[in-house]
């Protein structure tokens, strides 16, 4: 196997699912890929960084990708949902992400590199089930009338908005974790590694 061959093995691309913003395919569409790798490309799976493509995520849509067993959800959000982050700046209860479990780039109110796109761990930061999105606004989310589009965890009824802002007042004590993440190119992300020291 040449060098590059390895590399590429290396960086396997990992990306499981794609879901129209308020269709049913979620986390829970994110099958096992493991089971087509190899041991020894299991091992090397559970700790290498991850590559994204995501060059055909469409404005509203996200995408799920696996890494050290985890989901890892990319949104691409669209003007509206960035413009529903300022209803829901002070309704949240760490709205810059203050608290030190993140890393310096997901400490804005968007919680992100790239306002458009949202890269979170979706694991709800309670007890760890996953939450489901909840793109529809307004009464038609089921969510009452003034929900402005989020994530709710159904284990608990953790909220969360458009940047994995929790809700105050629920069992979630924090925002869902920003992976270390970095772009290779604008088409192309890194998850599990930012460069940083
Ligand atoms: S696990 Fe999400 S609210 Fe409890």
């Amino acid at each position: 196997m040449s060098v590059d061959q390895k590399m590429d093995c290396g960086r396997r691309r990992l990306l499981l699912a794609t879901s129209a913003a308020g269709g049913a395919l979620g986390v829970a569409a994110a099958v096992p890929f493991v089971a087509s790798l190899t041991p020894s490309e299991r091992a090397k799976a559970a700790g290498a960084p991850v590559e994204a493509d995501i060059s055909k995520l469409a404005p509203g849509e996200m995408m799920t990708v696996e890494w050290r067993g985890k989901p890892v959800w990319i949104l691409h959000r669209t003007p509206e949902m960035l413009e529903s982050l300022k209803k829901t700046d002070d309704r949240v209860s760490d709205p810059k992400s203050e608290k030190p479990m993140q890393p310096g780039y997901a400490q804005n109110e968007g919680r992100s590199i790239k306002p458009e796109y949202l890269v979170v761990v979706g694991i709800c930061t309670h007890l760890g089930c996953s939450p489901s999105e909840k793109f529809k606004t307004g009464a038609e989310s089921g969510m009452g009338a003034d929900w402005p589009g989020g994530f709710l965890c159904p284990c608990h009824g953790s909220t969360f908005d458009l940047a994995g802002r929790v809700y105050k007042s629920k069992p979630a004590p924090t925002n869902l974790e920003v992976p270390p993440h970095k772009y290779l190119t604008d088409a192309t992300l890194i998850i599990g590694e930012d460069g940083a020291a």
